[in-house]
């Protein structure tokens, strides 16, 4: 038997883990698989929504540790994860993405000598004012078996002097989620809740610190979406660190004024699904929002500098535009005016990468 225990924390972990936890259980003669969720989301929304929409079984342990500082969050779930691998003896701890939660589990089973897969290994914006840029750096230089979602991602841990068996091309496992749910998304009643008509409206999302947590940064966003709500209406489901901004800042104006302007709380996975597919056009700083537009073939602008999915804009819809609110209304003013960019699916965003995953593990 395989003892794996698989870790999750945040929001954009859950997509990741729902097929690699159902693969596993489909193999349960020789594998047995733990679900470790440390806390680090914890609101209904955040979290309890994703295990509901993509029926993933309840955590067998939950570490509780939730929101703090960058070193106070990693070290609590660094604590509380040691315990959990003492007590278990796993023969594999696996791994998904670039949250605090990735790292702070890589650190603990690698020092513990216990075998770590990362899934969506060798992402890299070069950016290192992301924390999740150094959260994928050390992730990626500790891990036993790196599971890549696109060429470049393999490229970039071959120039970190990563061995190249120790590298898998995988496929991107989101697109498993993405497309076993888009049937089950058809009957969501978000559009008729938030009045809106398929293709005849905008998404944004925004939650990165640095287009967040500085106040003239957001509001200069804020005037872009002013402006680009009088053309289309825009709905934006408000993540929790965006609204502690829009409060400490004192914007709780935002969307009164404006009609077109539609604020909502977080949506649950399908209600997103069926409110994004259905979009004219999408604009936001989440990585995984890039890959779903281009697996969608629905146009994105990415608003950030830089992306660490580069597949997104060669081979996708994906169009990076940065923060800078006049090149956001232009950006998206000529998206609007011009049919989607032909993109095209990368390859092994297939809907079969966690049977890769798996297979993988199994076979290292
Ligand atoms: C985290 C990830 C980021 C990911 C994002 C998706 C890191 C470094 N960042 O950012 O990569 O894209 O999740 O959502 O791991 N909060 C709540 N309820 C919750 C969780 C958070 O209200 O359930 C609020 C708290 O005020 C908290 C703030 O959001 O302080 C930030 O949460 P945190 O987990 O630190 O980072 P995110 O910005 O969510």
């Amino acid at each position: 038997m395989l003892k794996i225990v698989n870790v999750v924390g945040a929001r954009p972990n859950f997509m990741k883990v729902a097929p690699v936890i159902e693969e596993m259980r489909r193999r349960s003669d020789r594998m047995l698989p733990l679900l470790v969720h440390t806390g680090q989301h914890y609101d209904e929304a955040m979290s309890d929504t994703f295990f509901e929409d993509l029926e993933i079984p309840r955590p067998d342990i939950n570490l509780g540790v939730g929101s703090a500082s960058h070193a106070v969050q990693t070290a609590r779930v660094m604590i509380e994860f040691e315990q959990v691998l003492e007590r278990h003896g796993p023969d594999w701890v696996v791994v998904v993405g670039d949250v605090n939660s990735t790292l702070a589990a890589t650190l603990v089973a690698s020092k513990m000598a216990v075998r770590v897969a990362h899934v969506e290994a060798g992402l890299r914006s070069r950016d290192r004012r992301m924390p999740e840029e150094i959260n994928r750096l050390v992730t990626d230089a500790l891990a036993d078996l790196l599971l890549t979602p696109s060429r470049d991602a393999g490229e970039n841990l071959l120039r970190e002097g990563i061995a190249p068996e120790k590298i898998r091309f995988v496929g991107n496992v989101m697109i498993d989620t993405l497309y076993r749910n888009l049937d089950r998304a058809r009957s969501s009643p978000i559009l008729e809740r938030l009045g809106v008509e398929p293709g005849r409206f905008a998404v944004m999302t925004m939650h990165r610190p640095s287009n967040v947590d500085d106040r003239a940064t957001l509001s200069g966003i804020f005037d872009a979406l002013e402006t680009i709500q009088r053309r289309i209406p825009l709905v934006f489901p408000v993540h929790p660190r965006t609204r502690a901004r829009i409060e400490e800042f004192g914007f709780n104006g935002i969307g009164k004024s404006q009609p077109n302007l539609i604020l909502t709380d977080p949506l649950s996975y399908l209600d997103f699904l069926k409110l994004f597919s259905n979009s004219r056009l999408v604009l936001t700083d989440s990585g995984g929002i890039q890959e779903e537009t281009t697996a969608l073939g629905i146009a994105c602008l990415t608003l950030r500098e830089n992306t660490e999915r580069p597949i997104t804009v060669t081979e996708g819809t994906n169009h990076v535009v940065g923060n800078d609110p006049q090149a956001i209304e232009r950006e998206a003013m000529a998206a609007l005016d011009q049919p989607a960019k032909p993109g095209r699916v990368p390859e092994l965003w297939d809907g079969h990468a966690a049977l890769r995953i798996v297979d993988a593990i199994e076979s290292a």
